[in-house]
C-alpha cells in the first residue's frame, strides 16, 4: 500500500468500517513507523504519551519541539469531542508554523478516532473551524490526517470529499453502503459488500483495490 498514512504526502485518508471490523488495529499497525503522530483518542487505546487535557498536549508538543519523535494520545472530554478536536487542530497548526514558514520539514500525522464525534456530518457551531482548517490547509503545515469512523454517512462531508483515499472495511448500515457507491460507483459497492473479515478495499483515484490487514496486497477490481 502506498505510504499515505505515513504522512509523507500530507494527505487526508479516511478509514471506515463497522464496529469490530478492524479499523483501529489497521491504523495502529500503519502508524508504527511514523515518527510524529498525535492521536485524537476518545477510547484511550493508542500508545504514546497519554494526554487528558489540551494543556497536556501543549506540554507534549513543546517537549517534542526539534526532536524527531512525537507520540501523543489525547483523550477528549466525553460529549465535547467536536470542541476538543477543534482546539487540538488549532494547536497543531500553530505548532507546525515552522513547517509553513520553511524553517523545518517535520510533518505530523493526526489520527482522528471516532471522527463522527469529533467532526460529524451534523452542523457544528460556526466557531469550531479547526478541523476544517486542518483538512483544507493542513498540507501547507505538513499535517496529514487519518480519520477513523464506523459510519461514513455520519462524518463531515468536508472530510469525506477531501480525502485522497478511503479505506473501507465491512459496513453495517445501508446508508453507509450508499455513501460508498456515491464515492466509488457500483464496483466499489460490490467490493465492500463482499468483504471478508478484517479485509478492506481502498478507494482512490477512481480505482478500487483490495487489501487484508497484515496480508499482501491483493487484486484490483
Ligand atoms: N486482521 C485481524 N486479524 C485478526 N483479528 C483482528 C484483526 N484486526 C482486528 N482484529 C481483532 O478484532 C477486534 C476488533 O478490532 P478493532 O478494535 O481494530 O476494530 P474497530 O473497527 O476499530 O472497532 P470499533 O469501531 O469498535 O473501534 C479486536 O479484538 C482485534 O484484535
Ligand atoms: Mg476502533
Amino acid at each position: 500500500m502506498p505510504a499515505e498514512p505515513a504522512g509523507k504526502h500530507a494527505d487526508v485518508v479516511c478509514v471506515f468500517g463497522r464496529r469490530g471490523s478492524g479499523k483501529s488495529t489497521f491504523v495502529k499497525s500503519r502508524i508504527k513507523a511514523v515518527p510524529r503522530v498525535v492521536v485524537f483518542d476518545p477510547m484511550g487505546e493508542y500508545p504514546g504519551r497519554a494526554c487528558n487535557t489540551l494543556a497536556d498536549v501543549a506540554a507534549g508538543l513543546n517537549a517534542a519541539r526539534g526532536k524527531p519523535k512525537l507520540a501523543l494520545a489525547y483523550r477528549p472530554p466525553v460529549n465535547r469531542e467536536a470542541e476538543a478536536l477543534h482546539h487540538l487542530c488549532e494547536m497543531l497548526i500553530r505548532h507546525q508554523a515552522g513547517y509553513q514558514n520553511g524553517r523545518h520539514r517535520d510533518g505530523v500525522l493526526l489520527v482522528v478516532e471516532e471522527a463522527d464525534q469529533g467532526f460529524p456530518s451534523a452542523a457544528l457551531p460556526s466557531h469550531l473551524t479547526g478541523m476544517k482548517a486542518a483538512i483544507l490547509r493542513g498540507r501547507h503545515a505538513g499535517i496529514s490526517i487519518l480519520a477513523v469512523s464506523q459510519r461514513p454517512a455520519l462524518v463531515s462531508a468536508t472530510l469525506r470529499s477531501n480525502a485522497a483515499a478511503w479505506i473501507v472495511f465491512a459496513l453495517a448500515d445501508h446508508v453507509d453502503y450508499q455513501v460508498v457507491r456515491q464515492k466509488g460507483g457500483p464496483a466499489a459497492l460490490a467490493a465492500v459488500q463482499t468483504l471478508p473479515s478484517f479485509s478492506y478495499v481502498r478507494l482512490a483515484d477512481g480505482t478500487v483495490t483490495a487489501g487484508t490487514v497484515g496480508g499482501k496486497r491483493a487484486k484490483s477490481f
